[in-house]
């Protein structure tokens, strides 16, 4: 299928995706979280939530919620939890993602990073607290324990050594004079596109897909967290640090390998439109209930932050 013809595909106003509503329940579900944890040190909490509370687009917990409505037609507390928890484990990533160790960034999301905000060795602990209180929820706010285990498993995988971690330690290692396809493609699918797809899946199973429908939800979640990296590589060329609410340029400086890095910006576009193709595909099985996601695809070719 070519781009322009998914372009032109006619939606129903409906299922148009709203990001604005789940940003803002994801944001109501995570201050009620906070609220019933009375027990975690004041500067631990404050800078916790300093990182959780606004700012974030938001995505990965929108694909969660989503992809819940598209395998069951509706929209429940387990999957509310789901996208919560894929925001916490994700904005734990970003915490240590912006640490001197790491990438050294001074602003995320607009405002200072949470090292600069609080200090080295509490980011470092907010991040850890962030991404264990997100198994906790896991294992004591989905109710039926096959789909809690199912759901840790998911997340564990994506997030863990073999996933996310993974894809990090590439990324520190990689420096783009020594860069090939092969491990470019293997650093993003590792940090970002494992995220995506168990977002997608951790939805999808709080609905109670079928195998099928799971692995569907698995694939778009691939392509379209790789083509969201790509689009972040990008950007880090072409916007501003004030558009994107973190420091521009970063990638050259650091000599990062990037996909406009390596093959250069016209070739990487190709690429993420390709891989938006490829994910509209993967939702061949659903019908029209799966348009949200195929829209959110599209609109993610545009996306300017
Ligand atoms: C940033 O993710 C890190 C990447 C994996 C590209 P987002 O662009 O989704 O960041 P927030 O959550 O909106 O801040
Ligand atoms: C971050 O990739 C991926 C993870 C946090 C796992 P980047 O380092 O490109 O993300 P930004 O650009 O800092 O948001
Ligand atoms: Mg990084
Ligand atoms: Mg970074
Ligand atoms: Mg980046």
């Amino acid at each position: 299928m070519e781009i322009n013809s998914i372009r032109k595909s006619d939606t129903s106003s409906s299922l148009k995706p709203d990001l604005a509503v789940k940003a803002a329940l994801v944001e109501q579900i995570l201050a009620d979280l906070f609220d019933r944890q009375t027990e975690i040190p004041p500067r631990l909490k404050e800078a916790m939530e300093y990182m959780m509370s606004g700012g974030g687009k938001r995505i990965r917990a929108a694909l969660a919620m989503w992809a819940c409505e598209v395998v069951s037609g509706k929209l429940n507390r387990e999957a509310q939890v789901a996208a919560a928890v894929v925001e916490m484990v994700h904005t734990y990533s970003l915490i240590h993602d912006d640490l001197p160790a790491m990438d050294d960034d001074d602003m995320r999301r607009g405002k200072p990073s949470c090292h600069k905000q609080f200090d080295e060795a509490t980011a470092i602990l907010a991040g850890d607290a962030l991404l264990t209180l997100a198994f906790e929820m896991l294992s004591t706010d989905i109710k039926n324990s096959d789909t809690a285990v199912r759901m840790i498993r998911t997340l564990s995988e994506a997030a863990g050594p073999s996933g996310m971690i993974a894809g990090q330690v590439a990324d520190m290692n990689s420096p783009h004079a020594n860069g090939s396809m092969q491990r470019l493609q293997y650093i993003h699918m590792n940090k970002t596109a494992e995220m995506f797809a168990a977002s997608t899946a951790l939805g999808a199973l709080a609905g109670g897909a079928t195998d099928e429908q799971l692995s569907a939800m698995i694939e778009y979640g691939m392509k379209i967290g790789l083509g969201f990296q790509i689009a972040d590589d990008l950007l880090d060329i072409t916007a501003s640090s004030e558009q994107l609410g973190k420091t521009a340029g970063k990638d050259a400086e650091q000599g990062k390998l990037t996909y406009p890095a390596l093959v250069g910006e016209e070739k990487s576009r190709e690429i993420f439109e390709k891989l938006t193709c490829e994910a509209v595909c993967a939702l061949q099985i659903f019908g029209k209930e799966a348009e949200t996601l195929r829209q959110l695809a599209m609109e993610l070719l545009d996306r300017t932050k």
